[in-house]
C-alpha cells in the first residue's frame, strides 16, 4: 500500500502548468529541499518546465537537513510509492537507493553526460548504470570576515594552526569591546553526516590522512589524523561555542551571519546569503579554501554534489526524467548561478560572462573543487550509512571530551573494520 504524502505530514503545493489544447498533461511529483533559497529556486525553476510542457509540477518541500531526509525516501521508495518522481539526491545516496531509481541510460546521451564534470558524473553511476544527474556541485569551503582581519592585521589563514591563532586573538580583542557573544570559528559538529563532512577535511588537510585508503583500507588511526583532532577538539568552548557541538550548516551560518563570528566553514550556499541585503556582514566577507593541517599538508574541502534522479515506481518516468533533464540543462543551472549562488556542474558554465559577472564568487569555487575530498561512500555502497554513523559517532564523543583524540580513531578503526569484514568490499 503507497504511502501519502501528507500522512507524513509534508506540506504539498501545485505548481500549475499552461495546458496545450490536446497533450494529456502528466502531474509530477519533486522533492525540493528547505535550506536557504533552494525552496524558491525549485519552485520557479520546476514552473517554468510545466509552463513549457503543459505538465504540472506538485513541490514537495523537504526538511533542510540532508539526514532526515534519506530515512524518508528509504520510507517512500520501500512501499513503492507512485506519488514520488523527482527526488534531489546527496552524492552519497544512489549506492543506498540504486534499487528503487530508474537506470536513464535509455533516455540520456553520453553526450549530455560529458557535458558535466567528469567527477561529478562519476558518482551518478552504479554498476554501469546512469542512476541521476548531477544538479550542483558543493564544497566546504572557510569563510572570512575581511574586515576584522583587517582591522586586526592577521592573515588569511593557510593552516588550522594560524586559524586558531588569529580567532583566540580576535574573539579575545572583539568581547573586549562589548561583544560577548563573538566566536572565533564556527562549524558543523553535530553528530550527523555534516560532520563526517567536517572530519573528512581535517583528516585529508593532512599530510597523509584518510579515513578509507581507494583500494578499500581502514586507515583512519594514523598519527596524522589524532594530531588533527586534538586541534579540532582544542576549539570547543575555545574559539569555538560549546553548542557548536550541536550545530549544522543552517546554525552555524546563523551565528556568522549576525555578525557573530570571525571564521565558518560552511558550503557555497552561504556566500550570497551572508551577502544579502538582510545580511548584517554584507560585503564583509571573503572566502577562501579550508586551510591545511600543517604548512606541508594538504588543503582540502569535502565533495557534496547534488544530483536528480526519478524513483523507479513513478507513473511517468520519461517525463519526470524530461523535468530532471530540463533542471540539470544549462539554461536552470546558469540561472541558480546567477540567483542562489549554486555551483555549475557543467564546466563551460565557469566561462559564462554574465554568470561570473553576477557571482565572481564562483570562480573561487571553481578552484576549490580541485581541493575536494571524497567521502567514501562509493567504497562503501549501501553500507555508507552505517560507515558515516560511526565516523561521526566515535569523533563526537572526542570534541565532547568523553574520550581522548587517539582511543577516538583506535575505536574508530576497529569498528570500521568489522563494518568492512560484513559487506566484505
Ligand atoms: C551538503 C552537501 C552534502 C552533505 C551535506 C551534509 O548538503 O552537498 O553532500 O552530505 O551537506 O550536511
Amino acid at each position: 500500500m503507497p504511502t501519502p504524502l501528507r500522512s507524513l505530514g509534508l506540506a504539498t503545493s501545485i505548481v500549475l502548468g499552461t495546458l496545450p489544447a490536446v497533450t494529456v498533461a502528466a502531474e509530477v511529483t519533486v522533492f525540493c529541499s528547505s535550506s536557504g533559497v533552494e525552496l524558491q529556486l525549485c519552485r520557479e525553476g520546476t514552473s517554468s518546465w510545466a509552463e513549457k510542457t503543459g505538465n504540472t509540477v506538485n513541490v514537495v518541500t523537504l526538511p533542510a537537513g540532508w539526514d532526515d531526509v534519506l530515512p524518508l525516501y528509504q520510507q517512500l521508495l520501500a512501499s513503492k510509492s507512485t506519488d514520488v518522481d523527482v527526488l534531489i539526491l546527496d552524492t552519497i545516496w544512489p549506492g543506498a537507493l540504486k534499487d528503487h531509481l530508474v537506470d536513464m541510460r535509455e533516455y540520456v546521451s553520453n553526450e549530455e553526460l560529458g557535458q558535466h564534470f567528469k567527477a561529478a558524473v562519476d558518482g551518478t553511476t552504479v554498476n554501469g548504470k546512469v542512476l541521476s544527474i548531477p544538479w550542483y556541485m558543493d564544497t566546504g569551503l572557510l569563510f572570512y570576515r575581511k574586515d576584522l582581519l583587517e582591522k586586526y592585521e592577521q592573515p588569511i589563514p593557510t593552516t588550522y594552526m594560524e586559524l586558531t591563532q588569529s580567532a583566540e586573538m580576535i574573539q579575545a580583542a572583539e568581547r573586549k569591546q562589548g561583544n560577548q557573544d563573538f566566536w572565533g570559528y564556527v562549524w558543523q559538529g553535530r553528530p550527523y553526516e555534516g560532520l563526517t563532512c567536517n572530519i573528512a577535511e581535517w583528516f585529508g588537510s593532512t599530510r597523509n590522512g584518510s579515513i578509507v585508503s581507494d583500494k578499500g583500507d581502514i586507515t583512519v588511526n594514523s598519527p596524522d589524523n589524532v594530531e588533527v583532532l586534538k586541534v579540532a577538539s582544542s576549539w570547543v568552548n575555545n574559539i569555538s561555542p560549546p553548542g557548536v557541538l550541536n550545530y549544522d550548516e543552517e546554525s552555524s551560518r546563523g551565528v556568522f551571519q549576525n555578525g557573530n563570528a570571525l571564521f565558518m566553514r560552511n558550503w557555497a550556499y552561504a556566500w550570497n546569503l551572508a551577502n544579502s541585503d538582510s545580511s548584517v556582514i554584507k560585503d564583509k566577507v571573503g572566502v577562501v579554501s579550508l586551510p591545511k593541517a600543517t604548512p606541508d599538508g594538504k588543503n582540502a574541502g569535502c565533495y557534496g554534489t547534488a544530483l536528480l534522479g526519478v524513483s523507479k515506481y513513478s507513473s511517468n518516468p520519461e517525463i519526470a526524467v524530461d523535468l530532471v533533464q530540463y533542471l540539470t540543462g544549462p539554461e536552470e543551472q546558469k540561472r541558480r548561478a546567477i540567483e542562489g549562488g549554486y555551483s555549475p556542474t557543467l564546466p563551460a558554465l565557469y566561462q559564462d560572462k554574465e554568470i561570473i559577472a553576477a557571482n565572481p564568487f564562483l570562480s573561487h569555487v571553481e578552484q576549490a573543487f580541485e581541493n575536494v575530498v571524497a567521502r567514501p561512500s562509493q567504497i562503501a555502497g549501501d553500507q555508507y550509512s552505517r560507515v558515516s554513523y560511526t565516523i561521526w559517532s566515535d569523533v563526537h564523543a572526542a570534541l565532547a571530551g568523553n574520550t581522548d583524540p587517539q582511543a577516538a580513531l583506535t575505536k574508530l578503526e576497529r569498528e570500521l573494520e568489522r563494518v568492512k569484514r560484513r559487506a566484505r568490499w
